[in-house]
């Protein structure tokens, strides 16, 4: 088992990030973890104590991002893998009927949200000179379909930021983005209807995916990974 790490998750409430918590913490990581639910939010730090973190935090607010992160890095220091997996989908439509505030939701949350964490937690892992940021990309981020428009605009973007991210961090670091591959979360039910069903779990996902994740370092750096299946 490799050594206690830090690792900060972002939208732990549900599907992948709540799935990764449950197996970060039984290979004895330490997670701190976010997401706007304060409902999941009091769930998760009912079931899990210290050392690890849980806090409701919208990643789209660049002022909320901040304070969150001058917290943790306070008291937990720089984080050893950085997990910016909260995402958000536009529902199922053309481009020219989705609406110019659901278009700048799906982009506040996918890319801002991402910038946003990297913009307040990166410069302390800078300083150490070591960690890794995993930004989740997907299928869709490296092909199309029809009406995920926005979405994929997304993914797209996530995949040429972290590869210039890439190009900036010192050695000793890395930052790669992620297709975790077709899993039958909440959000592929909204995109795939019925045949989410089909898709592996989160949990069953988690158990390839967490040692996958716990195996990158700096000769990954700006490389497109894909979760094996
Ligand atoms: N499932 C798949 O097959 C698949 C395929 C390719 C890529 N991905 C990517 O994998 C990641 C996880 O997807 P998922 O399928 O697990 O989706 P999901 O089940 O819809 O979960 C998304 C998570 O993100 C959180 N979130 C959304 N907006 C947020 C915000 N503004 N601030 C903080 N947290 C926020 C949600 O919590 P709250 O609502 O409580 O904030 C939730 O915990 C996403 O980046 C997605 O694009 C998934």
């Amino acid at each position: 088992m490799s050594s206690n790490k830090i690792v900060l998750i972002t939208g732990v409430t549900r599907g992948l990030g709540r799935a990764m918590v449950n197996e970060f913490v039984r290979l004895g990581h330490t997670v701190l973890g976010c997401g706007r639910s304060e409902k999941e939010i009091e769930r998760l730090r009912r079931a899990f104590g210290e050392p690890h973190d849980f806090c409701a935090v919208d990643v789209s607010s660049d002022e909320v991002v901040k304070s969150w992160a001058s917290r943790l890095l306070a008291s937990h220091g720089a984080p050893d893998l950085v997990l910016n997996n909260a995402g958000v989908i536009n529902r199922n439509a053309p481009l020219w009927e989705i609406d110019a505030s659901e278009f700048s939701k799906v982009i506040d949350v996918n890319i801002k949200g991402v910038a946003n964490v990297i913009r307040h937690f990166a410069p302390e892992m800078v300083k150490q000179g070591r960690g890794v940021i995993v930004n989740f990309s997907s299928g869709w981020g490296r092909s199309t379909d029809a009406e995920v428009a926005p979405y994929c605009a997304t993914k797209w973007a996530i995949e040429g930021l972290t590869q210039a991210l890439a190009q900036e961090l010192p050695s000793g670091m890395a930052a790669v983005p992620l297709n975790p591959g077709i899993i039958n979360t909440a959000m592929l039910q909204s995109c795939f209807g019925g045949s989410a069903a089909s898709y592996p779990s989160p949990e069953e996902w988690a158990q390839t995916a967490v040692p996958f994740l716990l195996a990158l370092g700096p000769s990954d750096n700006g490389k497109p990974l894909t979760v094996p299946l």
